[in-house]
């Protein structure tokens, strides 16, 4: 249950959602199809109760999404139960904002955003520190509502710009990305190792406009 301003009555936890163009006009909820239905989803803080869906959602969504970039043998070795352990932990003392979809039933996916981490930040620069989205529901719109929930509690904590670390070769993420107003940040980039192979990562950026 929503109040006027949008933050529900009842838990206190959901956010009023002002979504960027093609969503606007939607506080809250909004109207999505999934799996042919249409549903409501809503965006919420996660409890310490979703590690195990954010756990699954990651270990999948790593195993779908980066396939062809980490290795193989490090994909098939990540474990739901250990992340579900690894989430519980941060879930119960989390020092950044984390954020679930779920369309009533179960979380379609979550984001997580604070302070940047980067040496060179300025104070007012936040981070999306990770977004993932379950693989079977990709390009419904869940990325984008969780994206803007995101932009908007770092709004709210006063940042002014967000910045994030992507895979050069994680294509769908860059896309996604550019298509809402991310642009590549020229600092240069850097290089993670993951299962023993090096991977290049771009840092992108965004103006938060008040
Ligand atoms: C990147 C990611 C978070 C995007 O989430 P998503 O839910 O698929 O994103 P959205 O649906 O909001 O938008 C993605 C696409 O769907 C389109 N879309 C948006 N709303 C839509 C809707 N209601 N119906 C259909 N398509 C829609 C967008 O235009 C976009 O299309 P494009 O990629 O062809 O340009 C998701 O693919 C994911 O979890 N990837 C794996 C993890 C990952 O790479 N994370 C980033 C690490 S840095």
């Amino acid at each position: 249950m929503m109040s006027a301003n949008g933050t529900c009555r009842e838990c206190k936890r959901c956010v009023s959602l002002l979504l960027p163009p093609p969503l606007q006009g939607s506080i809250g909820l909004r109207l999505g199809t999934l799996a042919g239905k249409i549903c409501e989803m809503i965006i919420r803080q996660a409890s310490p109760d979703d590690a195990l869906r954010i756990a699954t959602i990651h270990v999948e969504a790593w195993r779908v999404a980066y396939r062809g970039i980490v290795p193989d043998e490090y994909l098939r070795s990540l474990s739901v139960e250990r992340r579900h352990l690894g989430w519980r932990q941060i879930l119960e003392v989390a020092e950044e904002s984390i954020w679930v979809a779920e369309d009533g039933e179960r979380a379609l996916g979550w984001i997580s955003a604070s302070r940047s981490r980067d040496v060179d930040a300025a104070q007012s620069t936040g981070e999306i520190w990770a977004i993932y989205v379950d693989p079977v529901c990709w390009g419904k719109g869940v990325g984008r509502a969780l994206f803007a929930a995101a932009e908007q509690d770092l709004r709210r904590g006063g940042f002014t710009e967000a910045t994030l670390w992507v895979l050069k070769d994680n294509e769908r993420a860059l896309r996604f990305y550019t298509s809402i107003g991310l642009v590549h940040d020229p600092c240069g980039d850097r290089v993670e190792h993951v299962g023993g192979k090096a991977l290049v990562e771009v840092r992108l950026r965004k103006q938060l406009v008040q």
